[in-house]
């Protein structure tokens, strides 16, 4: 498929697992990420994205605890975890789907490519222990976590587990256009 420049920031952006753990993210990155993140589009405007900035201890030891093995290998050096979290019912309803997990991804979105602007690592995850990482932050009934995002400076990829360095460098796929784009009609 032919196609004009995409954005370099989308292209730009990865999952990367290379985190230094000793480079202190300022708290005015922090708050430029949350301030992108607060300006992404919702249904009905209900912006049901709420999030949490885990980065002191002893909190962020706790919420790292609460990831899952494969991801503390290498999120546990972060210096912030920014968990996400919405109430439920913080839904603009209309086609009988709820919206709300569709909204804060938005809002995901937009943090993570500010966060690459500003030169971070920044990657989002959905390997944590609800009740453990609920605990963690003494997040109130009835919100969800939705995603937990590892964030901090580019760090030294030898320090990952040996099977992630390879990843952390390869290539970025994606499924062909053809695979997922239809024009008029569904074509199969
Ligand atoms: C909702 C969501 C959950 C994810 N959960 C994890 C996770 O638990 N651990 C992990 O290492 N990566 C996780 N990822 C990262 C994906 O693996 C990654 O986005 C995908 O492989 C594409 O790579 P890229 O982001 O570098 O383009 C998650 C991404 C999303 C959007």
């Amino acid at each position: 498929m032919a196609t004009a420049e995409v954005n370099d920031l989308i292209m730009r952006r990865r999952s990367g697992r290379a985190i230094a753990a000793d480079i202190v993210v300022p708290a005015v990155v922090i708050e430029t990420m949350l301030e992108a993140a607060r300006w992404a589009p919702s249904s009905g405007n209900a912006q049901p994205w709420r999030f949490v900035v885990v980065k002191d201890s002893p909190i962020i030891d706790a919420a790292r605890s609460a990831l899952k093995p494969g991801n503390q290998s290498w999120a546990n050096a972060a210096p912030v975890l920014f968990v996400v979290c919405a109430n439920p019912a913080d839904d603009y309803d209309v086609a009988g789907q709820p919206l709300y997990l569709f909204d804060t991804g938005l809002a995901v979105q937009n943090l993570l490519l500010q966060g690459i602007h500003l030169g971070l690592v920044v990657h989002p995850m959905a390997g944590w222990d609800e009740d453990a990482m609920r605990e963690a932050i003494d997040l109130p009934q009835p919100y969800r976590v939705i995603c937990v995002i590892a964030a901090g400076y580019p760090g030294n990829v030898d320090l990952l587990p040996e099977d992630l360095q390879k990843r952390e460098t390869a290539e970025r796929s994606r499924k062909a256009p053809a695979e997922i784009c239809h024009y008029n009609r569904w074509t199969s």
